[in-house]
């Protein structure tokens, strides 16, 4: 499955210059999502990393639409890891640095019971890790067992894998 989305994203992700700031070139997955077969292609290949979850969580934004189509494919459920401000309370937040900017994380402190839960956590891209270590952090407080991380891309020249390596503290896999 891995070759598939990888000629999948080699033939439908657009290379944006200087976004989101001058002399960076963003690669964007967008166009790879709305083709048919590029989701399929990358669809099957983060689900087999995902494999041994019962439950995933998509990070905002584009994690959302890639969680639910990881989970429905496995046949587990999917819980949007939103930002600050979206859910209704009670919720769990944490808040975090981005390559721009800060942000805060939250998921909901009631309704799911995450105790235990083997939970695959999935977004597009991974570059500082922030973001994926706020995740870890928040399920690690709700008492869920974050079993795998599973990314479409990993921006050179970023600590990511080795952030949330520690985060999760040498026991969570992390695939690309
Ligand atoms: C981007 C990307 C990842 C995150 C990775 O999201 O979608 O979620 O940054 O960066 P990090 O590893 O440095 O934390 P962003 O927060 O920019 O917003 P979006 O997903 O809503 O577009
Ligand atoms: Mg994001």
């Amino acid at each position: 499955h891995l070759d598939r989305a990888r000629q999948a994203i080699e033939t439908h992700a657009r290379l944006v210059p200087d976004f989101p700031e001058p002399g960076v070139a963003f690669k964007d997955l967008t166009p790879v999502l709305a083709a048919a077969d590029g989701l399929e292609a990358i669809t099957a290949a983060l689900a087999d990393a995902c494999a041994g979850a019962d439950l995933i969580a998509g990070i905002d934004a584009r994690g959302f639409l890639l969680g639910g189509a990881i989970a429905h494919r496995l046949g587990i459920g999917v819980v949007a890891v939103r930002k600050g401000g979206k859910l209704p309370p009670p919720v769990i937040g944490v808040d975090y640095a981005l390559e721009y900017g800060s942000a805060r994380l939250e998921i909901p402190a009631s309704g799911i019971d995450f105790h235990g839960r083997r939970v695959a956590v999935v977004d597009d891209v991974l570059a500082t890790g922030g973001t994926l270590a706020a995740t870890l952090d928040l399920l690690e407080q709700v008492g869920a067992e974050v079993t795998d991380v599973a990314v479409v891309m990993e921006l050179e020249g970023f600590p990511g894998r080795e952030v949330v390596g520690a985060a999760g503290r040498g026991r969570v896999r992390v695939h690309n």
